[in-house]
């Protein structure tokens, strides 16, 4: 069903926008860290970048269908740079989105009673509290000239949850089953 409150709606678009945004992104990052030598942080990139999709994903769907042009603020860095420069980039986007933006969405869409909005907003804004602080470690990695150690990434399809080397049985913030997790 399509989100009935035009305030909601714009609150939707704009995160769309900036979701798909952030998802392209990651991937050109995920190219510059392998380049320098970081195949793993790479990694994260690419399994973030899936995440990020699968927020763009819920968002898309939550608008339901209209042909109005949208405006999208980006909020986050264009361009490239070293990748220790990159994941600063990442950081300053996923806290952005954690302390500002998706709190604010979430509040609006509570206040709209949207209830597909509010899940929409909520598994974002709780994923991306998982991706800052995975990208501040492999800053911290990178700082040091070093890979991050990794055996593997999960990235949940349905919210985005995104954890290091085992999924757990049973999603924390949407409950979906660890066989579905994505591995990267
Ligand atoms: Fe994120
Ligand atoms: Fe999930």
């Amino acid at each position: 069903m399509a989100v009935k409150n035009a305030m909601t709606s714009d609150f939707l678009h704009s995160a769309y926008g900036g979701e798909s945004m952030a998802h392209m992104r990651y991937l050109i990052w995920a190219d510059m860290a392998k380049k320098e030598g970081f195949p793993n942080i790479a990694r994260l990139f690419e399994a973030i970048s899936f995440a990020e999709r699968v927020h763009a994903g819920n968002h898309f769907r939550e608008i339901g269908g209209d042909t109005a042009d949208a405006t999208v603020p980006a909020g986050a860095v264009f361009g490239v740079g070293k990748t220790v420069d990159n994941l600063q980039g990442a950081i300053n986007g996923e806290l952005h989105e954690v302390e500002q933006m998706y709190p604010v969405y979430l509040n609006a869409a509570k206040f709209q009673e949207e209830a597909g909005a509010q899940r929409s907003f909520h598994f974002a804004l709780e994923a991306e509290k998982t991706h800052a602080a995975l990208f501040k470690m492999a800053q911290d990695a990178a700082r040091q000239g070093k890979d991050i150690e990794l055996e593997a990434i999960y990235v949940c399809p349905v919210c985005g949850h995104t954890i290091l080397n085992q999924a757990p049985d049973n999603c924390p913030i949407c409950g979906a089953k660890k066989e579905f997790y994505v591995k990267f």
